[in-house]
């Protein structure tokens, strides 16, 4: 009897186990085979590699390294929190009007969204390891970006040496030195990088231009200008920035203390030239000012004047004199601006909003570089009008203090409203020839 029930209750016991094994191993199937669950390995970690890693690694400017799965699985809501709202990564378009083909989108497609959510919903599961991704190379802050596709730039210049203080208020380093070219020669710019010092200048060197006055010419040549989100340019096959030979670096520097010092940081400049012998057909302006505040012989910045707890709107309109094309869009705004957008009103009254940044973040700069088919084409005549919003109301989170006025001013407190483009004005024979190009191109895209 006592034996009958013992060997009754290891029975019991024993099928018990086996529903239980069933039971777990039935749940590992459902996880790998259901698909409507995405895993870190196979879904997510291929999408951080190309969307975040650039950032989020030990050496870059994200606040965490996301490199593998105990890096990821504590930030798991949050991710899908930034993901979903298009807040990380930091790219500002707006993706329901205007141009939406860029050479440095950074932004997630709806279906990466999608899977980053899913993935959170489900539980974060890790999945099965073999399926991640090989490893890819992570830049180091103290390489040229553009050197994987360029090679070592032709030229680096650089800053006079400064000593980063600690702490204070914003610090503005503005020397000036001696361009000498290079081999003394004009040259044609085809691409440049702002390089900050690494790591101490990639701190606190918060945004700076390198502006080459030519010696003997009344022009100003921007070389580079770099913001958080912007350390690099290139221009468009064909089209360059004449250099001339000799002439002097104003350098403009923001230095924004964070708590570390060092003596004698230098920002470098790197410059890629065309090849002597191929210079390009077209000459650009490169980045140009467009302002939208007061016009007409006002002082730089008089229109702009925010009520507290308000919102603003400013427009500026410039007529185009020449045929032009457009490569680059890179509004700038301080804390309380909102909204850019640029929109083209052509001769035949045609409007059309070409872009349009409406969640604007001042802590980034980020220069929308327009894919080769899409740059938009300006025939004379264009108004160019671009329309800024202000928001300095306690909805905008980035808001300092709603009730203060705020005018102009650099200070990222006080407030700014241009746009940077990316500019080449053509004469008649070259806007036609463009135009013809362009044509031909959306012909073959049909005839597909
Ligand atoms: C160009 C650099 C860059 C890229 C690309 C980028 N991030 Fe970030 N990320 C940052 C920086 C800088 C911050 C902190 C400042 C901020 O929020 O703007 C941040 C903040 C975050 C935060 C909030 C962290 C916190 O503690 O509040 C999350 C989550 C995040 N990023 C996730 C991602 C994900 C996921 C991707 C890719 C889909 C991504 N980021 C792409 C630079 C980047």
């Amino acid at each position: 009897m006592n034996t009958h029930k013992f060997l009754d209750r290891g029975r019991i016991i024993k099928s018990a186990l086996c529903l239980l094994l069933a039971g777990a191993g039935s749940a590992v199937l459902a996880q790998s085979d259901d698909r409507s669950i995405p895993t870190y390995s196979k879904d997510v970690a291929p999408i951080l590699q190309q969307k975040c890693l650039g950032c989020h690694n030990p050496e870059g400017i994200g606040p965490m390294p996301l490199l593998n799965y105990q890096q990821v699985r504590p930030f798991a809501a949050l991710i899908k929190d930034r993901t979903t709202q298009r807040i990380m990564p930091p790219w500002h378009i707006d993706p329901t009007i205007g141009i939406q083909q860029f050479k440095n989108d950074a932004s997630l497609t709806d279906a990466e969204i999608a899977t980053i959510a899913a993935w959170v919903d489900g539980g974060s599961p890790e999945g099965n390891p073999a399926d991640l991704p090989a490893p890819i190379e992570l830049a180091s802050g103290a390489d040229w970006q553009l050197g994987s596709r360029l090679g070592p730039p032709d030229l680096i210049i650089k800053s006079a040496p400064y000593d980063v203080v600690a702490d204070g208020q914003d610090q503005w380093w503005t020397p000036r030195v001696k361009f000498e070219g290079l081999n003394g020669e004009e040259r044609w710019l085809r691409a440049a990088e702002f390089k900050a010092s690494y790591p101490l200048g990639k701190k606190v060197v918060h945004h700076g231009h390198a502006v080459l006055i030519p010696d003997g010419e009344r022009r100003q040549v921007a070389l580079a200008r770099y913001g958080v989100g912007k350390s690099w340019e290139m221009y468009p096959e064909g089209t360059g920035l004449r250099v001339p030979p000799k002439g002097e670096i104003a350098w403009n520097l923001h230095y924004f203390p964070v708590g570390m010092s060092g003596n004698d940081d230098v920002v470098e400049v790197g410059l890629w030239f065309y090849p002597k012998d191929q210079p390009p057909a077209l000459e650009t302006a490169g980045e140009s000012m467009f302002r939208v505040d007061g016009l007409n012989g006002m002082a730089r910045g008089q229109d702009i004047v925010i009520p507290p707890h308000g919102y603003q709107v400013l427009q500026g309109t410039h007529v185009l004199s020449s045929p032009a094309v457009i490569h680059s869009y890179r509004p700038h705004m301080h804390m309380r601006g909102k909204v850019m957008t640029m929109e083209a009103i052509y001769p035949d009254g045609r409007r059309e909003v070409l872009s349009q940044v409406n969640k604007y973040n001042h802590n980034w700069q980020i220069s929308y570089l327009y894919a080769d088919e899409v740059k938009p084409l300006l025939p004379t005549g264009t108004v160019l009008q671009f329309t800024t919003v202000f928001d300095n109301t306690a909805n905008n989170p980035i808001n300092p203090d709603p009730n203060q006025w705020v005018v102009f001013g650099r200070r990222g407190v006080d407030e700014m409203s241009h746009a940077w483009v990316g500019i080449t004005y053509l004469n008649e024979e070259q806007y036609a020839q463009a135009v013809a190009e362009r044509q031909a191109f959306q012909e073959t895209l049909t005839l597909e």
